[in-house]
């Protein structure tokens, strides 16, 4: 084994890679429960690019078969029900896990100097993400596929004077036909997937270019002994690979029991109107995007005017963009700030829990109003708020090194 690595390594630099990012990558030894998930983002990538591979095996790209060959997959090809579950309750999972993950560098000040770019990596993942997960839920070519791609394709009417062009554009057609579905399908799984991957290779480069972060915000790189070895760090591997598999190992348990006793969620995973073909001449009684975009499907509605609500949801997600900016807190985790960004921040999750639930209800006047204060608040809390708490934020001393 030796003698083959000594032959590798003449050539391809593979001891030193592993060495680098994980036999002698020293990360703070303070991990917590929150540090489970960018592992488990990796693992939910791979499951939705191992299933979707097998899934486009016995998939019709066609407005013809499309929704045939999935109700194939789901009674024919064996196991392709398991495949399919794994696809589509994988989407949900991925944004449930991206979701902590951020709230994490959120927590702890992750996005701060020196991890600006990691956060921004992170972001246009997070971009990629929403691009790809809607570009998949039209290729089952169910009535809510085609409605849903309606609405938000018809979003980029908005666009003045190029509008029209540009959705005509989009759509390949008159309206959301096959040629809509096959460009769908080819970004779906080839142009987005690549895209995503060099993203992420690109966010963990960045990562381990200025070294992790930790839940006391303390860098651990400032505190090394004589052999450069940082104090507080210990090797990734074997430490953190085993508290990693602790994580895979309780995802998979709660993963499976989805898959295998809730796999549409209660008609939050796989909408019920998904379950008959798409049909442009029955509009589903209420349209409603699946849960992970209903946060900023809600800021959209709880805007009066079309245009003004397409700007405010755009504003949504270019904000989250400038977070390392706007937050000018001395101190990174909140573990060491007073209660303003405490409460701040609580009232965040709350309005951004609230948005996502109106986000899947049918309006009305009420559940407007309280969008409209939900979505009020957002934009106080990253235009006002981050920029501005500390100035009223009593912190604590942060210590020298990290607590255990
Ligand atoms: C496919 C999606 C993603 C994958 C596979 C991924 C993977 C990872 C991994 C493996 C880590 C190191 C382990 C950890 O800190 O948990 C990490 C760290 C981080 N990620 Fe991600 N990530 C993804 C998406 C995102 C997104 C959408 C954001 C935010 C916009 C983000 C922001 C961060 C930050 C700030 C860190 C550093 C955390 C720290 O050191 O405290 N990531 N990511």
């Amino acid at each position: 084994m030796q003698k083959f690595m000594g032959w590798v390594d003449a050539r391809f630099p593979a001891t030193k890679v592993w060495n680098e990012h994980i036999a002698e990558y020293y990360a703070p030894k303070n991990f917590n429960f929150w540090y489970f998930f960018g592992s488990l983002a990796m693992l939910v990538l791979v499951n939705q690019l191992l299933t979707g591979i097998w899934l486009t095996m016995h998939y019709n790209p066609s407005a013809e078969g499309a929704f045939a060959s999935v109700e194939y997959i789901m009674r024919d090809v064996p196991y392709g029900w398991l495949l399919r579950y794994m696809h589509s309750t994988g989407a949900s999972a991925f944004f449930l896990v991206i979701y902590l993950h951020m709230f994490r560098a959120m927590l702890y000040g992750s996005y701060r100097k020196p991890r600006e770019l990691v956060w921004l990596f992170g972001m246009v993942i997070f971009v990629l993400l929403m691009a790809e997960a809607f570009m998949g839920y039209l290729l089952p070519w169910g009535n809510m596929s085609y409605w849903g791609a309606q609405v938000i394709i018809n979003l980029f009417l908005a666009v003045p004077y190029f509008g029209e062009d540009l959705v005509q554009w989009i759509r390949g057609d008159y309206l959301i036909s096959g040629a809509t579905l096959t460009r769908f399908f080819a970004l779906h799984v080839v142009a987005l997937p690549i895209a995503l991957l060099l993203m992420v290779f690109l966010h963990i480069v960045a990562l381990h270019a200025v070294g992790s972060n930790n839940p006391d915000g303390v860098e651990i790189k400032k505190n090394k002994d004589e052999n450069g070895i940082p104090k507080d760090g210990i090797p990734f591997h074997p430490y953190y690979t085993v508290k990693d598999i602790l994580g895979v190992a309780g995802f998979l348990f709660l993963f499976c029991m989805v898959i295998f006793f809730f796999p549409e969620g209660g008609g939050y995973f796989l909408e019920p109107p998904n379950f008959t073909p798409a049909d442009n001449l029955k509009t589903p009684e209420h349209i409603a995007p699946v849960w992970y975009f209903t946060p900023f499907y809600s800021v959209l509605r709880a805007v009066p005017d079309m245009a003004l609500g397409v700007v405010a949801m755009g504003l949504s997600i270019v904000v989250l963009f400038l977070m390392p900016w706007l937050d000018r807190s001395p101190v990174k985790s909140i573990r060491y700030k007073g209660w303003i960004y405490k409460t701040g921040l609580f009232l965040f999750v709350v309005s951004f829990v609230i948005l996502g639930y109106l986000g899947m209800k049918p309006p009305s006047d009420l559940f407007t109003l309280i969008a409209r204060i939900c979505t009020v608040y957002y934009f106080f809390y990253f235009l006002l708020f981050l920029p501005f708490y500390h100035l009223f934020d009593k912190t604590k001393p942060v210590p020298e090194r990290v607590t255990h």
